[in-house]
Formats: C-alpha cells, sequence, structure tokens
C-alpha cells in the first residue's frame, strides 16, 4: 500500500467523558465491531473504585490495566483505528489532557440521563481550545433520560458546542423503541437483547410512508416526524468540513451496553473522522505526509516492576515512518538514539513491529532519556509545542524523611516528574520544593511508588496556593518586574524547566497583583 493510503486509513482518537457515561463499554463495543476481542467483558475497566484513595494495590492494578489498554488498535472495513485511553478518574486529568495532544479527534460519552457533567466540561474545553473533532454519543437510551432537544440545548450551553443530531431516539427508557439514523436514512428497532450484536435496520426513505407507522406504531410515528421536522429547522444540516475544522459536533444517540447505536457512530466515524493531520513545532507546520519522520512523546510509563527501572515512552508519529533500529535524533539531548523493540499495540497486545505510520502510536523503553514532551525526528531539529502543564489543585512541600536517601529521593522526584505524575515548584526564595498535583490521590501514589521503586521516604506538609501562574513580563529588565520580584519573591518559584511561576495565595491577592503589575501577564498554562 501507498505510503499517503497507509496515513489516509488511519484514525486515532480518544474517548472522553464524566467517569461511569459508558466510555469503557464503548471502548469494548468498538472493539468487538473490529474483531478485535471476541466477547464483552474483555476490556477492563481501568477505573479506580471509589474509596481506593489509600488501597495501593488499586493503584498498581490500574497501573497495570492502564498500560495494557494505554492504545487499543483494531481495522475495521480496512480502517486502521487507534483509541488513545484517557483515565477518566479527575485526579488523572493532567494525562488526559496530555494524551488530548496526540489525537485527532474525540468522542464524547455523555450519559442521558445525567447530561452535561463536570469532567465532560473540562475535558471539552481543552477540545475545543484545540480545535479537535467531536462526536457527541449520548449513551444508555434504555434508561430514563433527559428529553433529547433538552440534552442538546444543555450540551450546546454547558459545553459550548454547535450541534447536529445524525441520529434521533424514538422513545427513550421503557418505551425506547429504537433510533432513526438520521445520516443513513434508516430505523432501527431496539430489541432490548444485549446479546443480539446487530439490530434489524429498516430502511425508510420517506418519513411520511405508512411504512414508518406500522413498524414504531401511530403515536411514536407521528412524534418522530414531529421531532425530525423540529431538528430539521432548528440545527445546522451536517457540515464535514466544519466538523473536522472543530465548529460543529454532530451527535449520536444508543446505548453501548447493549451495543445498539455502536455500529452506526462507527460507520459514520470512519467515514468523517479525520486522518493524522498536520502539526505545529516550534519552527514550521509539519504535514503528514512529509517523508522524514517526526513524533513526539505524549505520555511516559514506569515498569511495573520495580527492579527494572526502564519505562515505556509512547510516541505519537506526526510524519514520514517510524522504523525499527534506524537512528532518530531526540532533539532536546541532541542524541541520536535507535530503537530494537518498538511496541506497536494491538487490542489489549503489544508487539514488536518494524515500521509504524502516521497517527500510529508506538511504544519506545527508555531508561530515562525521554520526558513528556521531547521530540524525535529523522534529523530536523524541531520542537513540537501543545503539552502545556496547567496550574494545579493541589500544592504541598515534600520534605526528605530519610537523610540517608536523599539521592534516591531526588531522583525518584526527577523520574517521577517526567512522567507526569504531578508538577514540581522550587521556591527561589528558600530552595524549597513543592509538589503540585491535580487530585488529592497523586500525594499517595508518589509516596508509595518513592518507597517502593526508590527506596527513599517523603513526607509532607501543606502551602497555601490558590493557584500558580506563569509569569511574563512585557520587559524582564523593567523596574516594575524587579519590584513585583522584590514584593512577592516568598511566592515565587520555578517549574521544572526552569520557568518563573507564581504561587497565589488568593484568588484576591492574584487580583491584586495583576492590578498592581500591569505589564506582566498571569498565564493559567505553562504555554503561551
Ligand atoms: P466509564 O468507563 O465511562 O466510567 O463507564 P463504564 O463503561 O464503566 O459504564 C459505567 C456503568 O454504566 C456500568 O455499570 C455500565 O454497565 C453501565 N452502562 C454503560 N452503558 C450503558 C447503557 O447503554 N445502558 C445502561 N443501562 N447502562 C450502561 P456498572 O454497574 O457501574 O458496572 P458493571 O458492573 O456493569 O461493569
Amino acid at each position: 500500500m501507498k505510503f499517503i493510503d497507509e496515513i489516509k486509513r488511519r484514525r486515532t482518537f480518544g474517548i472522553i467523558s464524566h467517569p461511569d457515561a459508558g466510555k469503557t463499554t464503548l471502548t469494548e463495543k468498538l472493539l468487538l465491531f473490529g474483531g478485535a476481542i471476541q466477547e464483552a467483558g474483555a476490556v477492563k475497566s481501568n477505573k479506580i473504585k471509589k474509596g481506593a484513595t489509600s488501597d495501593f494495590m488499586e493503584i498498581e492494578r490500574q497501573r497495570g490495566i492502564s498500560v495494557a489498554t494505554s492504545v487499543l488498535a483494531f481495522e475495521y472495513k480496512d480502517i486502521k483505528i487507534n483509541i488513545l485511553d484517557t483515565p477518566g478518574h479527575k485526579d488523572f486529568a493532567e494525562d488526559t489532557f496530555r494524551t488530548l495532544t496526540a489525537v485527532d479527534s474525540v468522542i464524547v460519552v455523555i450519559d442521558v440521563a445525567k447530561g452535561v457533567e463536570e469532567q465532560t466540561e473540562k475535558l471539552v474545553s481543552v477540545c475545543r481550545m484545540r480545535n479537535i473533532p467531536m462526536i457527541v454519543f449520548i449513551n444508555k437510551l434504555d434508561r430514563e433520560g433527559k428529553d433529547a432537544f433538552e440534552l442538546l440545548d444543555e450540551i450546546e450551553q454547558k459545553l459550548g458546542l454547535k450541534v447536529t443530531p445524525l441520529s434521533f431516539p424514538i422513545g427513550m427508557g421503557y418505551d425506547f423503541k429504537g433510533i432513526y439514523n438520521i445520516w443513513e436514512k434508516n430505523v432501527n428497532l431496539f430489541s432490548g437483547d444485549s446479546r443480539k450484536n446487530i439490530e434489524e435496520t429498516i430502511e425508510i426513505s420517506d418519513l411520511s410512508s405508512n411504512e414508518l407507522n406500522s413498524i414504531i406504531g401511530d403515536t411514536a410515528a407521528e412524534d418522530l416526524r414531529g421531532e425530525l421536522e423540529l431538528v430539521d429547522g432548528v440545527y445546522p444540516s451536517f457540515d464535514p468540513e466544519a466538523y473536522q475544522d472543530g465548529t460543529l459536533q454532530p451527535v449520536f444517540f444508543g446505548s453501548a451496553l447493549n451495543n445498539f447505536g455502536v455500529r452506526e457512530l462507527l460507520d459514520c466515524f470512519i467515514n468523517i473522522a479525520p486522518f493524522p493531520r498536520a502539526k505545529e513545532s516550534d519552527t514550521r507546520i509539519v504535514a503528514p505526509d512529509e517523508e522524514k519522520f517526526t513524533g513526539f512523546v505524549f505520555k511516559i510509563h514506569a515498569n511495573m516492576d520495580p527492579k527494572h527501572r526502564d519505562r515505556l515512552a509512547f510516541i505519537k508519529i506526526v510524519s514520514g515512518t517510524f522504523e525499527r533500529n534506524v537512528p532518530y535524533l531526540h532533539t532536546r539531548l541532541n542524541k541520536k538514539l535507535k530503537f530494537s523493540s518498538p511496541n506497536a499495540f494491538f487490542a489489549e497486545k503489544k508487539q514488536i513491529v518494524d515500521i509504524s505510520y502516521p497517527g500510529d502510536i508506538v511504544g519506545l523503553h527508555d531508561t530515562g532519556n525521554f520526558k513528556i514532551g521531547d521530540t524525535l525526528t529523522s534529523g530536523e531539529k524541531l520542537l513540537y509545542k501543545g503539552i502545556p502543564s496547567f496550574s494545579p489543585e493541589h500544592f504541598r512541600y515534600i520534605n526528605n524523611a530519610d537523610p540517608m536517601k536523599s539521592k534516591q529521593l531526588a531522583k525518584g522526584i526527577d523520574q517521577l516528574m517526567d512522567e507526569g505524575v504531578a508538577q514540581l515548584f522550587t521556591l527561589e526564595f528558600n530552595n524549597r520544593k513543592v509538589i503540585g498535583t491535580v487530585g488529592a490521590l497523586q500525594y499517595e501514589v508518589i509516596q508509595y511508588r518513592l518507597e517502593h521503586e526508590y527506596g527513599a521516604k517523603c513526607t509532607y506538609e501543606n502551602l497555601n496556593v490558590h493557584k500558580a501562574c506563569w509569569v511574563d513580563p512585557k520587559d524582564d529588565k523593567s523596574d516594575e518586574f524587579k519590584e513585583f520580584k522584590r514584593i512577592k519573591s516568598k511566592f515565587l518559584a520555578v517549574d521544572k524547566h526552569g520557568q518563573l511561576v507564581f504561587l497565589a495565595d488568593s484568588y484576591f491577592s492574584l487580583q491584586m497583583t495583576e492590578q498592581k503589575f500591569p505589564n506582566i501577564t498571569f498565564h493559567s498554562t505553562s504555554e503561551f
């Protein structure tokens, strides 16, 4: 197959949702369609069960599963599909944000009864910032939920999206009869039998025909006609370009658990979802069909076996082909590296591959060379942008609890930060180290892993920080900036890249500082 055709047949995407909306179930059904797994229940949930905060075995188990499900690849109708797993737990949101830098599109799963939830809002706002094409799947139609129009309104308002339904439910919950597929113009009847994989599909080319009445009954047929008329009047017709630009989001309805509406979603997805896109680097925009290889690290996974401290770095291929045993330039270190056993992912297995194409993810064994955001190329000096750090929500001093093991502690912290488990800030005035995380769970993960993988012990001390802001002065030689540094010296730190960060202790103090120093910008992410 020609190189360009290999690119065009790849779809690399992520499924995002609030926990429990049905992401795992949907993933599993998609894999069933691809023939990648044979039975339901094969995809293990990487969810951290409620109340698992102090259950370290649970964390370790979860880490094990999340290696296995980091990338799930399968083929469907000659399309190579790569699903990148995103942790649903909010304490791991940062991980999900980074994974979103490696997807070409996303599917957003929403629970019909719960509607738009907090985690969905956060994740969708990141996708919107990056103009990532999104398809919305409204799940659990077999249960009572919100009215379809009400839900579409909520999605538009809370998520700031412009939607257009490509399917529409016929009834709901107890009265759920099926789905009218606006995209394919047919009706799928719901049998409620979860063992049945392929539902009954009836072509309806003319909605006004009596055939519809005989299939779903007079009342439902009338309701459906009225609703579809409204859909037609209210929502824009589907425009593939607007979808690919991230300005229009098609919506599907279904029930993942019953494998209902999933085939329609998948068939439409492989048709409209973008193949790998061009990506911006610090020097230029790189197109996927360029001959020379480039790619970047979006995830690092530590080995589960503490005796082997090697890690798996996940690289998204942006352009060219990645080949086994060929030396590539690690642009940050300016060092050539070659890889004898790059892993590719198939369903839940990984295996060594000789060649991978744009859109694919390869897992490289790493002994400490990689950090998140690193770029590999065939020789060109460029760095991919777009893996910013966000302000953490929790901040604690980290102290060494075993003076004999300070080296181990420093190394452990360094490596865990490279993996992106949390963010490290070093206070300027006293050099103390502060760990910032998205959720409280990470502190326990860090403490546990430092002890078990590095033999180091730590304690924490609370620190009152409202928000970390990356400091960007118009002129770093100005008196204003000097004054800011003098007055706020106790609140200034550097992040792991040496960038200056203001650790504001309250919303109020941040506002006052912004007013007082108008020529300094305070950014909420590290990339600006
Ligand atoms: P997540 O990955 O987004 O967190 O959600 P997951 O797929 O694990 O689904 C959460 C719960 O919702 C599961 O039930 C799952 O069976 C159920 N579910 C998913 N899709 C549907 C659907 O279309 N209809 C209905 N009625 N339920 C659905 P659970 O009881 O929490 O877990 P389990 O014991 O079934 O695994």
